[in-house]
């Protein structure tokens, strides 16, 4: 994959007017992504699993610009009303990809996102977020370009969605996606993210992903911030290196079914991710007294029943459940007994592995 294939040569026809609907989801990474180069290049390979309830739903309606202005115009809409503080990070990222979409400098965009999540939930809504907008801008280049493959769209897509949130180009396709160059996976780029189709156990079908939602206020520090922090981290260049090993293992895992060496892999990476943010200048905190009580029960849990349950966290205090669907109902009755009293509001959301987006 090169960056030249997705600059379209010049487009036939006018550009009409239209609207286009897609949802995407979110994911969650096992491997993380933690660190970048610029231009949103990953400083390591990252692979996640591409959830299926949670996600944003984006319609994009179309039409030529009234008035000949420079640069891309658009309206945006969050759950039906304006949303001022969403403006800078779309304009930037409307603004980085219009090399690769020349029309967007020729019309008007009206842009309505919803999430399925609840509003400020801790659930980031950068990856399902910018991965259907950059379905809904790729849907109208096919207009432009009728003999543009389906694969093609989705590839394209996860590269301009990468250019919005890295981790948003593992939000085109499912149920699991590799994103970053790796030894193993001679198809991997740091360009986008590609459906892993290395052989996956039947165990990981269905694989669930409980998602507790223990502080759902705004983060301290945004992951931007975080990924610059790494930049001069001293742990950096090892950190890089145990995720290119972690990746290695997992595509072991992923063809045995290994489930006690996936449980280590997973809350390793969990564990340094935050370990990195805690041995950063200046050093933060994201996860939060509930968050250390949630994981000692889960472990003490594991101990006493040898359910293979793990978690994950995200750059946030929320802490993500997985476990094989055949564990569904013990371990919903461990959340309702144990885990619930660290959930703000007793809230979390049953997710479970996805197949992708879907245009509605
Ligand atoms: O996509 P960003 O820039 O918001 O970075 C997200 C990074 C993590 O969610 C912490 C890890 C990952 O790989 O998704």
């Amino acid at each position: 994959m090169n960056e030249q294939e997705f600059i379209p040569k010049k487009y036939s026809g006018l550009i009409p007017a239209g609207t286009t609907t897609w949802r995407a989801p979110s994911n969650i990474a096992l491997v993380k992504y933690w660190g970048k180069f610029p231009d949103q290049i990953p400083a390591n390979p990252s692979i996640s699993f591409t959830l299926s309830k949670s996600a944003t739903t984006t319609s994009v309606s179309y039409e030529p610009k009234k008035q000949n202005s420079d640069g891309t115009s658009f309206t945006l809409l969050f759950e039906g009303k304006p949303k001022e503080e969403f403006r800078p990070k779309i304009t930037t990222f409307l603004g980085r990809i219009s090399r690769y979409l020349p029309f967007l400098n020729e019309v008007h965009l009206k842009i309505d996102t919803s999430n399925t999540f609840p509003h400020s939930s801790g659930i980031a809504s950068s990856a399902s977020g910018m991965a259907a907008l950059a379905l809904c801008l790729m849907d109208i280049e096919k207009g432009l370009v009728p003999s543009m493959e389906p694969e093609f769209l989705m590839r394209k897509a996860s590269f301009l969605a990468r250019l919005g949130s890295g981790s948003a180009c593992r939000s085109i396709s499912g149920p699991i996606v590799e994103w970053g160059m790796h030894k193993d996976l001679p198809e991997s780029t740091d360009l986008a993210g590609i459906p892993y189709n290395g052989k996956v156990h039947q165990v990981f079908q269905d694989y669930q992903d409980t998602i507790l939602l223990v502080h759902k206020g705004e983060k301290t520090v945004s992951s931007t911030a975080g990924h610059d922090l790494m930049n001069k981290h001293p742990f950096a260049n090892r950190r890089f290196e145990q995720a290119h090993d972690n990746l290695s293992g997992l595509i072991g895992v992923f063809e045995t079914g290994d489930l006690e060496r996936f449980i280590q892999i997973v809350e390793s990476e969990a564990l340094t991710l935050h370990a990195m943010m805690m041995t950063s200048l200046p050093y933060y905190l994201l996860m939060k007294p509930q968050t250390l009580s949630v994981i000692q029960k889960i472990w003490a849990y594991r101990e006493q029943t040898s359910v293979p349950l793990c978690f994950t966290l995200d750059a946030g205090a929320n802490v993500h459940l997985l476990y094989p669907l055949q564990y569904r109902e013990k371990v919903l009755q461990f959340i309702k007994n144990e885990l619930i009293a660290y959930c703000e509001n007793g809230q979390y959301i049953c997710d479970q592995l996805g197949e992708g987006s879907k245009k509605v």
